[in-house]
Formats: structure tokens, C-alpha cells, sequence
């Protein structure tokens, strides 16, 4: 069975964007592939975190993932830092990656500015840590959205770099698009992509929002001035409603205009609102039931944690030897 790793960061509420575009697909590769989705807390530190806050949100996630499908029983879930391999082969890997690769990082780029002028190391370094989560698991695959295919292809050329200056010790990993997975746009500004970060709370739907919420959210979208439901680049608002209902129905392109045929957006968003809400009431409900059931999540993440920790450990010893440590 091929490996494959991916990971979310807890840092602040899942959005439908994060359920399209990453959950959702990794509940088709569950059973045909051997898989490790990591609650990434290191990478959550990169900018300031609330502590209390974090701690909710690292449970949010894990319960999220568990009331998506994601079955621990099948499936590899835990907490990064639970496995202190990462932070350390991290700290190796940080020595054999340039300022200059890391400099050219389009995330980082956008990150920093945002921060002003205290820029966190670890922001810089954050690559690294994310090629160390990768490379620990003889990883064949990593699921990506578009923005963290850079730091994929980092990844491949510190593996390629260590490997070619000892002998082979890391597998190559892979980018693994999956067919049809959905870019979620920001409901204000459809030409940018859905992001829990964004300032406007309208641009977004969490996974966990509420009812009245969803439908107002939806209802405020960002349309145009046409007035014809139809799927095109010109008409990037009603393109990504269109992409959202079809992500939860799996109705075809041509089957949604069709219907519209004659009617407005106002139809096309409560019909919306209806799936999304009979998507997500029944997640948030389970996500809330988890949450109750500490012990439950308890031992999943340190089932996680302990059989992360047998596969990581042997790469991190093997690439110790390699340099020279005793
Ligand atoms: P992030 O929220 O940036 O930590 O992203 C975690 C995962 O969710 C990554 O695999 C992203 O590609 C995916 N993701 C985040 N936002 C979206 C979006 N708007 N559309 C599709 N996928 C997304
Ligand atoms: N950097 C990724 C993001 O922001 C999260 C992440 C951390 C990740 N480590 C990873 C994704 C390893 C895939 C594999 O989306």
C-alpha cells in the first residue's frame, strides 16, 4: 500500500473550503492507501496563538476529521506534536535547506508582510518543518491544494540534496491531486480563494457555523449583474455557488444550468443553503457529540501518536547514522 501524508493546520476555524477541497477527498483515499492526516499544532505556532483558544481548536479538528468519515481505525490521525521526530529532524533538515530557497517561498512572502516587522524564524522555516512531516513517513504521496505545491517541490529537492550527499534515504514524494477536488472561492471575492484568514467573515463558511449564519452568508454572496445562472470565468461568483452545490450533490454542470433555466440566483442560493445545511448539520452534531467524549479523542491521538511514532522513528535513526551521529 503507498503512503500517503497530509495535514491541517489548527489555527483557526475550518471552512467549507478546507471540507471541499481537502476532508471531503481524503475520505475516498482512505482503505486503498496507507494514511497519516496530522493535526499540524508546530505549524499553527508559526504566527500567535491563544493558548486556550488552541487547545480548543486542536480538538475541534481531530473531532471534525472523525465526524467527516475520516475512521481512525483505518486511518493514521494524530497531533504533530505528539512526535517530537518532526522538531527534530526539522532542526537537521533546517541544515541542509538555503536562506535563498526558503527566501523565494510565496508564502512566506505574503505571510511576513502580514505580520509587520517581527517576522517569527519559524515562519521562514515552516517549509522545513512541513518537508519533515512529509519525508518521516516514506511518504509516496501528499494531497496539496495549488498554494502548497511550492513547498512540495522544497520538499523533493531537500530529499534529492540529503540523498545524493550520503546514499538513498528519503523516498521522493509525490503531489497527489485528486480528480475533481473543488478550489472554494471567498463568497465576497470570488476570485480569490476561501481562507480562514480572511478579515471578512462573510467571505467564508465554517464547517461549524450556524444555521442562521450559513444563510445569511450564502444570501450576501458576491453575484454579478447577468442574471442567468450559467458556469464561466466571467461570472465567478455564480461559478463557485454552481461548484459548492455540486460538490455536495455531485449534479453534473449542464444539469444545474438546465434547471435554472428562467430562474434567478435568489433560487440558486436557497437551494444552496438547503444542501449545505443538510451537509452540515448532521457533521456539526457528531462533531459536538466527540467533543464531549474526551477519553474517546484521547485515545485516538495517542493511538496516532504511538504508531506514528514507530514509523518516524526508524527514518529519523536512519538518517542520524547517515550524518554521523552516535
Ligand atoms: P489551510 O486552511 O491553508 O491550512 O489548508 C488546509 C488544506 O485545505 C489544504 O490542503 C488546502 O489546499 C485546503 N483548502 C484550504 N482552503 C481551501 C479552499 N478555499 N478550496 C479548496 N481547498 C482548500
Ligand atoms: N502547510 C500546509 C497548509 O498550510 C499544512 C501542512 C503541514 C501539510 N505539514 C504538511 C500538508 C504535510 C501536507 C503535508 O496547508
Amino acid at each position: 500500500m503507498k503512503t500517503i501524508f497530509s495535514g491541517i493546520q489548527p489555527s483557526g476555524d475550518l471552512t467549507i473550503g478546507n471540507y471541499f477541497g481537502a476532508i471531503k477527498s481524503w475520505l475516498k483515499l482512505q482503505g486503498e492507501y496507507n494514511c497519516f492526516f496530522c493535526i499540524v499544532d508546530l505549524h499553527a505556532i508559526t504566527v500567535r496563538q491563544e493558548p486556550k483558544k488552541l487547545r480548543e481548536k486542536i480538538l475541534e479538528v481531530l473531532a471534525i476529521y472523525i465526524a467527516c468519515g475520516i475512521d481512525p481505525e483505518k486511518n493514521n490521525l494524530f497531533i504533530q506534536s505528539h512526535v517530537p521526530f518532526h522538531s527534530e529532524l526539522s532542526w537537521i533538515l533546517n541544515c541542509y535547506t538555503y536562506m535563498g530557497e526558503l527566501s523565494r517561498m510565496t508564502q512566506y512572502k505574503e505571510k511576513s508582510l502580514k505580520v509587520g516587522e517581527s517576522i517569527p524564524v519559524g515562519l521562514f522555516t515552516y517549509p522545513v518543518l512541513m518537508a519533515s512531516d512529509i519525508l518521516l513517513y516514506n511518504t509516496d504521496l501528499v494531497p496539496v491544494g495549488s498554494d502548497q505545491k511550492q513547498h512540495l517541490e522544497l520538499a523533493r529537492d531537500i530529499a534529492e540534496r540529503f540523498n545524493t550527499l550520503y546514499s538513498p534515504t528519503f523516498k521522493i514524494p509525490e503531489p497527489y491531486i485528486v480528480e475533481n477536488s473543488s478550489r472554494i472561492m471567498s463568497l465576497q471575492n470570488p476570485v480569490k480563494k476561501m481562507s480562514k484568514s480572511d478579515e471578512n467573515e462573510n467571505s467564508y463558511i465554517k464547517i461549524m457555523d450556524d444555521e442562521n449564519v450559513i444563510k445569511r452568508k450564502i444570501l450576501k454572496s458576491v453575484t454579478d449583474s447577468k442574471g442567468v445562472v450559467s458556469y464561466n470565468d466571467d461570472q465567478s461568483g455564480i461559478k463557485n455557488l454552481i461548484n459548492i452545490l455540486i460538490s455536495i450533490t455531485g449534479e453534473s454542470v449542464e444539469s444545474v444550468e438546465n434547471r435554472f433555466l428562467g430562474k434567478g440566483y435568489g433560487d440558486l442560493k436557497n437551494e444552496l443553503v438547503e444542501a449545505l445545511l443538510s451537509e452540515l448539520i448532521p457533521i456539526q452534531q457528531k462533531v459536538r457529540d466527540f467533543l464531549k467524549n474526551k477519553d474517546y479523542l484521547e485515545k485516538v491521538y495517542k493511538d496516532g501518536a504511538n504508531s506514528a511514532s514507530e514509523v518516524s522513528y526508524k527514518v529519523l535513526r536512519k538518517v542520524k547514522k547517515k550524518i554521523g551521529f552516535i
